[in-house]
């Protein structure tokens, strides 16, 4: 295979990489031609059919599919959801803090995640957090010292969405080992990385995954998805629910509640049906390319970012071991927020958080780009020396 060759196909659809050297994918994946045209399918079914419901639930199940095959998982295990938030609140929802209090949560967690387990307090749960050490990375010691035997479930985010910092993947398997050995159970936060590279759930060894398609998935927003182990969906009793959650979706009975035996049952009401038209062509990309193929491109220019930053004496402030590191990096700025603004105005896309501007990078993006960045950087006068004092 000549994958140069076929990345730059992939890059022609997507006609903004055209003009705009594009580094907002973990915000907001760029739209592709196919993307495009299935958003403009939805308009024209809706103008020729007014109404095509068995079409749409449908479209439903093979969004479902694809996350399926994403995630290693099978098909009655994924939840399809309009939002992350949706799933981490219809999974807090089945917890019972009355027999266990604690929910273990990561100082790495996306707020809506972090805010959702506060959120629980007035159920009765405690938040424990789990700080970050010097390094910047969470040990496994911090974890094990924080879940006990009240702990109902730790949260994870897989790669932080403020620095591109990756929990790897034998930490979560001994995160998960340890929780479960005490008790609690797991939710992973994906959605910084999936698209860009294989996540195995299973292997991972947590019990939920969560995240959305509008990122590197390349979707739009108003769609996300929550996969639940299959062994514990019959255990699990979400509280938010609705009827696209009922066993029987067609059922109507108003005088029962007979949840679905598959994730669904963490779902609720009517599908984002429009999102999920782009859902699913967005998956179509990602799997038409392939995961190992993206995580290899999103390597190599992830890689030759930070060695050109490190040329130019620019101080990042994302791991530098391939390991550790998901598809976006953060740079330390003297004021983030002019920074991007001046980058706009060089038609560069980054955003800021923190602190940082965040360079997040896909397989549609190309080494032109990573100069055209380094040097607009270096150009700015923004950016820190690697051996100045950096927050
Ligand atoms: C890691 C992570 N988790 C969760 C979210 C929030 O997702 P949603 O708005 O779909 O709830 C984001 C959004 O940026 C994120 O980056």
């Amino acid at each position: 295979m000549t994958a140069e060759a076929d990345f730059g196909q992939f890059r022609a659809q997507f006609p903004t990489t055209e003009t705009i050297a594009y580094f907002n994918s973990g915000s907001y994946g760029l739209l592709g031609n196919g993307v495009r045209a299935a958003m403009e399918a939805y308009l024209a079914d809706r103008i020729a059919k007014g109404a095509d419901w068995g079409a749409w639930v449908a479209l439903e199940d093979a969004v479902r599919q694809r996350m399926a095959t994403l995630l290693g998982a099978h098909m009655h295990e994924v939840a399809v959801t309009a939002s992350a938030s949706a799933g981490i609140n219809a999974v807090a929802s089945s917890v019972d803090f009355s027999a266990r209090h604690k929910a273990v949560v990561s100082n790495y967690e996306f707020p809506t995640s972090a805010q959702i387990w506060h959120a629980q307090e007035k159920r009765g749960a405690e938040v424990v957090h789990v700080a970050e050490a010097e390094d910047r990375t969470i040990p496994l010691a911090h974890f094990d010292a924080a879940i006990d035997q009240d702990t109902a479930i730790v949260a994870l985010s897989h790669v932080c969405y403020r620095h591109g910092g990756k929990l790897p993947a034998g930490q979560i398997r001994e995160i998960a080992r340890i929780a479960h050995e005490r008790g609690a159970l797991v939710i992973l936060d994906c959605y910084q990385s999936i698209g860009t590279e294989p996540i195995d759930v299973r292997a991972l060894g947590v019990d939920f995954c969560v995240g959305g398609m509008l990122k590197y998935l390349l979707g739009s927003a108003g769609s996300g998805f929550l996969w639940v182990r299959d062994a514990l969906t019959s255990a699990l009793a979400p509280s938010t629910s609705g009827w696209f959650a009922q066993a029987d979706t067609n059922a109507m009975d108003i005088f029962a509640h007979d949840p679905s035996p598959s994730a669904r049952r963490f779902q609720g009401g009517t599908p984002p049906v429009p999102s999920l038209y782009a859902a699913k062509a967005g998956l179509d990309l990602i799997l038409d390319l392939g995961v190992d193929a993206i995580e290899g491109r999103v390597r190599m220019l992830t890689r030759l970012a930070l060695d050109r930053l490190a040329q130019a004496d620019i101080a990042v402030a994302t791991p530098d071991d391939d390991a550790l590191r998901g598809p976006m990096i953060a740079i330390p700025a003297r004021d983030d927020d002019a920074l991007v603004t001046g980058l706009i105005a060089q038609n560069i896309v980054t955003s800021s958080r923190d602190g940082n501007i965040r360079a997040g990078f896909h397989a549609y993006n190309d080494k032109a780009d990573v100069e055209r960045l380094v040097e607009a950087l270096a150009r700015s006068g923004q950016c820190f020396g690697r051996r100045e004092l950096v927050g």
